[in-house]
């Protein structure tokens, strides 16, 4: 069947920087349906020939080497641009009379990929639906919805609705481009293809879980959404709940988008909502030096560039073992890990005085970057009485998989124009991942809310996120991935 992927904001970042190489590479790979066709629309006046032009120029800098001219000029042949604005429904109207004359009485599958700004969704829903786009008799009609999705739970619940009311469910593509990451997949193959972790996937054996999501960069030019959003909602409300719950999730009894969206919601259900008394004990937050310098931030800001949170899974599987969940801007170095630290031996025989505490063992799952996975463990030091020392099995994706790795958002788009809806966020899963948030960012304007700590460029983040874990008899695992 032939597609149509209509991109609203189409003259926006996102288009130019993810959706357009992701869309020519999977083209250049022999990946994208038979006869699909690109369709921009935006404000912004151009003809196809200048849109066309101009993401040439974006698409060789942002897909690099992989960029050649002549399955440029083939893919571009296919890319059309109609100016409109997303408040006006006469923009809509003119918009399926395009459609219909490109599609012609074929008719086509429709992906509508809403890249505007998230104030407009409303908007670009309702008239989607006013101009009967979002109607299947003449074919299947798909929306994909960026995050961020909603602000609250509220504004997500008003969301949902919305959608609902022109766009069934399955119709409904929620993007978490996290999801798409081939690591993030690859820890559903960790844990549920092979058969030796499972039956130490639990409270019998782990001590503790840590996702850290650390980013190097600061908040740059995006200060004025950041300065509203903050490391919560930018970063914890979708993607370090979304590997959290594929860490914890029990398995699927099958590969299908419901049965894993099912066995997800259940563990947001099963975290234990933090009480009054819990936030300034199980959050720390903090700030970067110089954050109120960036243009657009008042000099009062109270925004957190960085969080830890410590979230009980309250199941049989997971209770009494903490995730500690920590994310922020301005840190050491990029790296997004799952560390998931086991217990002690009960016994330490190796050693001269009662007992010794060695490393314990873990499993570092490196999201990026750098991907693959490390096991560490005791092993003795040749010709050295006793000594131990911890050394690691280390599986990189890099050494046994060159390459390069498709960026996420080929995965999601290809999965969105073939209907699987796995790796895309149901309705009730946003939900119940802003009713874990919202609680926190309530207290967080309040006396109990912990102190707003502030943090060096280039570190891991506040001194008292280290002192905090301390005091659990816990300790960061700081460790900056070694790219080869
Ligand atoms: C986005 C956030 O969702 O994810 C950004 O809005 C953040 O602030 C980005 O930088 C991180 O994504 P990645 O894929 O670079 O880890």
């Amino acid at each position: 069947m032939p597609h149509s992927v209509v991109i609203f904001g189409a003259s926006g970042d996102l288009t130019s920087r993810k959706l357009i190489p992701a869309l020519y590479l999977l083209a250049q790979k022999g990946r994208l349906p038979k006869e699909t066709r690109v369709i921009g629309m935006s404000r912004t006046p151009y003809s196809h020939e200048a849109w066309r032009q101009e993401l040439a120029a974006t698409t060789q800098k942002f897909a690099g080497k992989e960029f050649d001219a002549k399955s440029w000029d083939a893919f571009a042949a296919n890319i059309y641009y109609q100016p409109g604005d997303i408040d006006d429904p006469h923009s809509f109207a003119a918009l399926s009379r395009v459609l219909e004359v490109l599609e012609g009485s074929a008719g086509a599958t429709r992906l509508y990929y809403l890249s505007t700004a998230p104030s407009l969704y409303l908007q670009a829903i309702a008239n989607l639906g006013a101009a009967g786009l979002a109607d299947e008799s003449r074919g299947v009609r798909r929306v994909v919805i960026e995050k961020p999705f909603g602000t609250d739970l509220e504004s997500a619940r008003a969301l949902n609705r919305a959608t609902h009311q022109v766009f069934s469910e399955k119709q409904v593509y929620r993007i978490d481009h996290y999801l798409g990451k081939e690591t993030v997949q690859n820890l559903l193959v960790l844990r549920f293809a092979n058969s030796i972790f499972e039956p130490i996937w639990n409270r019998n054996y782990i001590d503790h879980v840590q996702i850290t999501v650390a980013e190097e960069v600061d908040v740059g030019r995006r200060a004025g959404y950041y300065e509203h959003s903050g490391v919560l909602r930018d970063m914890f409300q979708n993607h370090l709940l979304q590997l959290l719950m594929i860490t914890a999730m029990e398995s699927p009894a099958r590969y299908t988008a419901d049965s894993i969206r099912d066995e997800k919601v259940k563990v947001l259900r099963a975290i234990q909502p933090l009480q009054p008394d819990d936030f300034a004990r199980d959050t720390v937050r903090g700030q970067y030096e110089d954050y109120l310098e960036a243009e657009g931030v008042p000099a009062d800001s109270q925004t957190a560039t960085f969080a830890a949170i410590k979230l009980n899974v309250d199941n049989w599987r997971f209770s009494g073992v903490p995730f500690y969940l920590r994310s922020g801007k301005a840190m050491s170095c990029r790296t997004t890990q799952i560390v998931i630290q086991f217990r002690q031996p009960p016994v330490m025989m190796f050693s001269d005085g009662p007992r010794t505490l060695t490393d314990p063992n873990r499993l570092v799952v490196q999201i990026q970057p750098a991907e693959g996975i490390q096991l560490h463990f005791q092993t003795k030091v040749p010709d050295a009485g006793m000594k131990l020392r911890t050394t690691d099995l280390d599986f990189t994706f890099g050494r046994d998989f060159p390459g390069v790795m498709p960026d996420s958002y080929q995965r999601l788009l290809l999965d969105a124009m073939n209907g699987d809806a796995s790796l895309f966020a149901r309705s009730d899963e946003v939900e119940v991942a802003w009713s874990i948030i919202d609680p926190i960012l309530a207290a967080w304007q309040t006396a109990a809310a912990p102190k707003l700590e502030t943090y060096p460029r280039g570190d891991w983040g506040p001194e008292a996120s280290n002192a905090w874990m301390q005091a659990q008899g816990r300790e960061w695992f700081d460790v900056c991935p070694v790219l080869h």
